[in-house]
């Protein structure tokens, strides 16, 4: 798998192309990236484009089989190429679609957002929503990820900072990230590869998911607990980042971390610390969140920057977090 990380790399997919020299090759993507980077593409490759509506409800079997069903009308085989080129919706679907099609085809990607580019790009995990989130899916590594911040330029302002809820994360995670965040001025390569740097190392070693990848999950106990209970109305990014500031509060109860550090990285890139939830409702999604341990509340708690456990925490101290961390009129 190649991963390339550069300004303007966009303008290289025809020599990485030719070098993979598919039988065919599709861009799978939306309406939106449609209008806007599609044609970057279309210029230098002979490719069919498949065009999906935007939006989190179409990463579905419905979508998917509409994708199988054009892949067959083209005579599409195992040997040729799947590009998905958008954000997480579109590298998820379109690497679902390539990882099933004739159990298997090529597969690039071109994430265009930055939660995309530093977390759903990398790492090989795919999926489509199916009665629940990412309920349907498999593990797929691409051929290549092509990774050009020069897209970051056309994306709304709320989606670079929905992808730094993900940026913080591995801030968190990793000391050397950290302190580029310290020092931040603007996305650059540096910073996206470093942040794709910490999740392969710990995808590396974890390719599914049965221990150390979860520590990935930092920040996503609580998150995706406030995802739920919204109704998937606030982005993941943004529930990450309440998530984040979760574990360190409850970090700080049970082993000492000091919490200010995370607290002063959410305010920098303007992330939520606090949630308007009832905490009882938070708790009771937590339990049966499908990363959960069986009912048992478990968190990712940063120790100190760059060293995380995994650890039990009990119930009370988890609610009292939660109600302390919410909003109340005070703050309207
Ligand atoms: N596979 C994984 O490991 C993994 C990890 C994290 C998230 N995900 C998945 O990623 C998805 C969320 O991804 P996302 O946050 O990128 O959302 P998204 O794909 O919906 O993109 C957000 C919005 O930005 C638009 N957009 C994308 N690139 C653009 C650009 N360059 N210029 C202008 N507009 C642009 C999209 O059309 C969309 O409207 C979820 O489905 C989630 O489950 C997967």
């Amino acid at each position: 798998m190649e991963i390339i990380i550069k300004k303007g790399s966009i303008k290289k997919l025809k020599s990485i192309v030719d070098e993979l020299s598919p039988y065919k090759t599709a861009v799978i993507t939306n309406t939106t990236l449609e209008k806007l980077w599609l044609d970057k593409i279309l210029d230098q490759i002979n490719a069919v484009p498949i065009v999906i509506p935007d939006g989190e409800e179409f990463k579905s079997l419905e979508t998917a089989q509409q994708i199988w069903k054009k892949l067959i009308e083209i005579s599409f085989t195992r040997r040729s190429l799947i590009i998905g080129l958008g954000g997480g919706v579109m590298t998820d679907l379109a690497a679902f679609a390539a990882s099933t099609f004739m159990r298997g085809t090529y597969l690039g990607l071109i994430p265009t957002t930055l939660l995309a580019q530093v977390d759903a790009a990398i790492g090989g995990k795919t999926g489509v929503n199916f009665e629940g989130k990412n309920i349907i899916g498999t593990f797929y590594l691409p051929n290549f990820v092509l990774i050009d911040p020069e897209t970051l330029k056309t994306l709304p302002e709320v989606e670079i900072v929905n992808g730094f809820g993900e940026v913080v994360k591995y801030g968190i995670l990793d000391s050397r990230v950290y302190k580029k965040l310290k020092s931040f001025r603007k996305i650059d390569e540096e910073l996206i590869r470093e942040c794709v740097n910490v999740k392969l190392r710990i995808v590396e070693e974890d390719l599914r998911e049965s221990g150390k990848r979860r520590i990935l999950n930092l920040g996503h106990t609580a998150g995706h607990a406030v995802e739920k209970a919204s109704n998937y109305r606030v982005k993941h990014g943004f529930a990450v980042a309440i998530g984040l500031m979760a574990s360190a509060l409850i970090a700080e109860k049970v082993n000492g971390f000091d919490s200010g550090k995370v607290e002063e990285l959410l305010d920098k890139f303007s992330l939520p610390k606090r949630h308007s939830f009832e905490p009882k409702e938070l708790l009771e999604a937590m339990k049966i969140d499908k990363k959960a341990w069986y009912g048992r509340l478990v968190f990712i708690l940063p120790e100190e920057i760059g060293k995380v456990t995994i650890r039990e925490v009990e119930e009370k101290i988890v609610l009292a977090v939660l109600e302390a961390m919410k909003n109340d009129s005070r703050d309207n």
